[in-house]
């Protein structure tokens, strides 16, 4: 099996895990990246039988509407009962480094306002420890120096993400040389960082479930 068979896998796992949740009324939070668009392309045979999406992108709301699926904006929403999307790493307590893709913003919003988080993953995104994978974070243009600084005091190494501005205008640094053995910390501190927006560790708000693409099928966790 292909990673890619395994993320179609997921996805076609997640679909099933939230069948009844597609009712007429239901708004489904979606998520964004290559785990999340084939997740996209499976809902939209479902597409009648809900009614509509929160995109945590601009790349993800195109997909959903090329698909015909209607985009809500979450503030006229307000909760939304499940989002489902990837992570670029998972650990055993379904604490995730998330923001490859730089929607980490977007993407840590929706899951606030989600009663449930499907992370969808193939089976290398797994680790023991966060901090194998660079920790995107958002940062305002002007603090990009200031808070890159910051994170080596944090005993972070800052990497300047060349050309990428976000959706929401910004810029992101990649947080290298640190793994995170109190992920819930340093999210809390990264914060406190003034010009920080968002920091891609997803630790005080873990998924719900896991569901993990392995060469053996889908393993599901809680
Ligand atoms: C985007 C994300 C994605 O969920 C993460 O990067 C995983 O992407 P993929 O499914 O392509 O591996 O956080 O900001």
């Amino acid at each position: 099996m292909t990673q890619d068979d395994l993320k179609r896998a997921v996805s076609a796992a997640a679909l099933d895990d939230i069948d009844n949740l597609l009712t007429p009324d239901a708004v489904i939070g979606v998520g964004t990246g290559s785990t999340a668009n084939h997740f996209i392309d499976l809902l939209a045979a479902r597409r009648h039988d809900f009614r509509g999406a929160v995109a945590s992108s601009d790349a993800t709301e195109a997909r959903l509407k090329s698909h015909g699926i209607d985009v809500l904006e979450l503030n006229h929403v307000g909760t939304v009962p499940v989002y489902v999307d990837g992570a670029d790493e998972i650990d055993a307590r379904l604490r995730m480094i998330k923001g490859g893709g730089a929607a980490l913003t977007r993407e840590k919003i929706v899951a606030a306002c989600a009663e449930r988080f499907i992370c969808i993953a193939d089976a290398s995104k797994r680790v023991e420890i966060l901090g194998g994978f660079p920790l995107p974070i958002e940062v305002i243009p002007m603090a990009r120096s200031y808070v890159a600084r910051e994170m080596v005091k944090l005993g972070i190494t800052p990497v300047y993400r060349d050309g990428v501005l976000t959706d929401n205008g910004n810029r992101i640094l990649d947080g290298y040389d640190r793994l995170f053995d109190d992920p819930e910390a340093m999210e809390a501190a990264l914060d406190a960082i003034v010009g920080v927006v968002t920091n891609g560790l997803f630790a005080r708000r873990p998924a719900d479930v896991l569901l993990l693409g392995t060469g053996g099928g889908v393993e599901r966790m809680t």
